[in-house]
């Protein structure tokens, strides 16, 4: 039995905030955010509920379905609207399914951690045939606007996908990683706001980053030729290019929006992923990688057969 994408969503709240803005409100410049982060403009002004449901209803329509067809949700989330209920259950609701839902929060990595997490649950006896795995953050909201170190970086939005029992698809290998030792350099304390240690993140990030695609593409015998399609965390354009270089992947590989959506957390594999179908790579047999890290920190890789 395999799994495949049936189906794919996104969300982007409709406020812009370009570069040009923030340089209104701090001492930055848009040349400077260009050249060292790959961002233009972000959307900002989300609900993780309201973003969610919309990718999620978005992903239904594309696979032609409805939620009755749905046997389970994942949300990855590191920015639920509520301590408690898990922001699933807004989702839940919102979209008006009848199955179980849960949250998971591996920061930027969850996207691809809920993807594992629902692929083992859909292998299970009796394990669901469906399953909506949605990724939401609203991450403007735990920004500090005077701190123009994470400020230029991070912008609001969802995607999601569902997952299907199908003979076309498979999940050839996967890389999950952690280093809690690392929180301190990203976090975000209850009623605060982000903080984070640009620097040693980007280096961490690349050599995480770098080490787990390997890992992934020898666990499934493959090699970086082998690869048709790359979809990277999208938290800085340069990081994106650095792990290419030490992967031996090029960068046409990859399909990337955070030009104009900024770091977007758990759903910039999912938002990368609606591009690449835009831009029609994602045929039945393609090979995939997706590539998540954020705060934790975690990592996580997956290799897919569309
Ligand atoms: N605008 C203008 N100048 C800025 C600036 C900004 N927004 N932020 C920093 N600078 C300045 C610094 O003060 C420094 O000036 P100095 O040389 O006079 O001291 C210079 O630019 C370089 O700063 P540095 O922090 O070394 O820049 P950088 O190239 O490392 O870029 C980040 C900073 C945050 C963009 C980069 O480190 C990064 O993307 N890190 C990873 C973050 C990330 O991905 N987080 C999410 C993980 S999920």
């Amino acid at each position: 039995m395999a799994v495949r994408i049936a189906g794919i969503g996104t969300s982007l709240p409709p406020d812009v905030l370009t570069n040009h803005d923030l340089a209104q409100m701090m001492d930055t410049n848009d040349e400077w955010i260009r050249e060292r982060a790959g961002i233009t403009s972000r959307h900002i002004g989300g609900l993780t509920s309201e973003m969610g449901i919309e990718a999620g209803n978005n992903a239904l329509k594309s696979a032609d379905l409805t939620p009755d067809d749905i046997d389970l949700l994942v949300l990855s989330t590191s920015s639920p609207d509520q301590r408690f209920p898990g922001t699933s259950a807004q989702i839940h609701a919102g979209i008006g399914l009848d199955c179980g839902a849960f949250d998971v929060n591996a920061a930027c990595a969850g996207f691809a951690y809920g993807y594992v997490a629902a692929y083992g649950m859909m292998m299970l006896p009796g394990g669901p045939t469906r399953v909506l795995n949605v990724g939401s953050d609203a991450l403007s909201t735990l920004v500090d606007w005077d701190d123009r170190g994470t400020a230029i970086l991070f912008g609001d939005g969802a995607g999601a996908c569902v997952m299907e029992r199908h003979e076309q698809g498979e999940l050839l290998a996967f890389d999950l990683g952690a280093d809690g030792n690392l929180a301190p350099i990203l976090y975000c304390e209850h009623g605060d706001t982000i903080k984070m240690a640009g620097r040693e993140v980007f280096k961490r990030a690349v050599r995480a980053v770098t080490a787990s695609i390997k890992s992934a593409l020898k666990q499934a015998g493959l090699t970086p030729d082998d690869i048709d399609v790359v979809l990277l965390h999208q938290a800085n354009l340069r990081i994106i290019e650095a792990v290419c270089a030490r992967t031996s992947i090029p960068m046409s590989k990859t399909h990337n929006v955070i030009e104009t959506t900024g770091n977007t957390s758990t759903a910039t594999i999912p938002l990368a992923m609606e591009q690449a179908a835009l831009n029609g790579v994602l045929e039945p047999g393609k090979v995939v990688v997706m590539s998540g890290f954020g705060a934790g920190m975690t990592w996580a890789t997956l290799v897919v057969r569309w």
